[in-house]
């Protein structure tokens, strides 16, 4: 039987239930549509940080390379261990060690969610620059805590990331209704984002079918909450792109629902599937958080590995389970309640 191997990283807060609660839906799938998944725990997050002094093992990175794909929950524990260092030792190195530059995450509303647009009909693909701009991590402190202190933190475009995260974004769009969203606010940054429009309008003579329009982010932050239907792909940088989809995660009804993968697209690494939410540590041991979109996350995953009926077979049962009323308003319904209808539903 064809296997497909897993590396699950739980993580921390709500990342542990929510793995859990995808893994039991994606192991159904795959028992329906004659493939295994054979998944391998790692638990790698805050706990194992204050256990050993590091978010993962010194060859981490080595481990993952050999899996099929990473399925993650959240990272992240700031009360006892800072976002600085857990994130900077986990998440965003597998980001960036296995080139997974394109970062996918659909906002559409599912049938029956209570969302602020609830009445209105939208189907936006964020894609968002995952491996440098403003998250490259270039930059310094000096003279830490004296009156002279400096804080340098160097937003990094490089033609090769900002061509690559472009022209991906115009393939999507190509595949979907040929528009494509650019985000900037070159009217601010004279040289980086000036960068980005130069690129955009570069790749728009390749692809003539595509219509391009771009939009600075202040307006398109707006635009998505006033007009969300006149988008259909969307890319932006790092840094804009992880602020509009959480914006995008709100007008799909909540964090609950907003899935992402971080693709490596030229399939030599392990691209890298978790839901858009982080730990939620207001809501942590409640029981109440929504898997829906670590779920939808992992049926991302199984298209990425080319099992596209069992995916399908997941959103299907994703847009049953949220039709019937079960998960579709914020810490009405238990996770346990969501997973088994979800099941039930597959
Ligand atoms: P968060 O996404 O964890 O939570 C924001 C709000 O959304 C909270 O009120 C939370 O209860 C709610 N929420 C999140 N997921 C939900 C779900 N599935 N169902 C219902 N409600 C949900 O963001 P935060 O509070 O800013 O961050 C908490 C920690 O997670 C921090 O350490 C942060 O750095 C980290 N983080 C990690 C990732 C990741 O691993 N990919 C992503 C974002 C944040
Ligand atoms: C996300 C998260 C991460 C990011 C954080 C936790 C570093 O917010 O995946 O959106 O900004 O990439
Ligand atoms: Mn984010």
């Amino acid at each position: 039987m064809k296997t497909h191997t897993i590396a699950l990283i739980p993580g921390d807060g709500i990342g542990r239930d929510m793995t859990e609660a995808a893994w039991s839906v994606l192991k159904k799938a795959a028992g329906a549509h004659g493939f295994a998944l054979k998944g391998t725990v790692f638990p790698w997050s805050c706990a194992f940080y204050r256990e050993t002094g590091a978010m993962m093992p010194a060859d981490g990175i080595d481990i993952l390379r050999s899996f099929d794909a990473i399925l993650l929950g959240a990272v992240g524990w700031p009360a006892e261990v800072p976002d600085s260092v857990s994130l900077h030792g986990l998440l965003l190195p597998i980001r960036k060690s296995f080139a997974q530059y394109a970062n996918i995450r659909p906002h559409r509303l599912l049938a029956g969610v209570e969302g602020p647009l609830k009445t209105t009909r939208f189907d936006i693909l964020c894609i968002r620059e995952n491996t440098e701009g403003e998250y490259s991590g270039a930059g310094g402190r000096i003279h830490q805590g004296t009156a002279d202190e400096v804080a340098v933190e160097t937003s990094i475009f490089t033609r090769k990331g900002v061509e690559r995260i472009l022209r991906f974004a115009f393939e999507q769009a190509r595949s979907r209704r040929r528009k494509l969203a650019s985000v900037t606010k070159s009217n601010a940054q004279k040289y980086s984002m000036v960068f980005w429009d130069d690129v955009t309008k570069q790749l728009t003579a390749e692809y003539p079918d595509v219509e391009v329009t771009s939009y600075h982010i202040d307006a398109m932050a707006a635009r998505m909450v006033m007009a969300p239907e006149t988008l259909d792909v969307v890319v932006a940088s790092n840094l804009f792109g992880d602020i509009l989809t959480d914006l995008g995660a709100a007008i799909q009804g909540g964090l609950g629902f907003a899935a992402s993968a971080n693709i490596n697209p030229e399939r030599n690494a392990p691209s890298m599937f978790e839901p858009v939410h982080g730990s939620a540590p207001d809501i942590a041991h409640l029981g109440i958080a929504n898997p829906i979109a670590t779920v939808w996350s992992g049926a991302m995953m199984l298209d990425h590995l080319g099992e596209k009926d069992a995916a399908g077979a997941v959103m299907k049962a994703i847009e049953a389970t949220t039709a019937a009323g079960i998960g579709t308003a914020p810490g009405r319904d238990r996770t346990d309640a969501i997973t088994a209808a979800l099941l039930a539903a597959l």
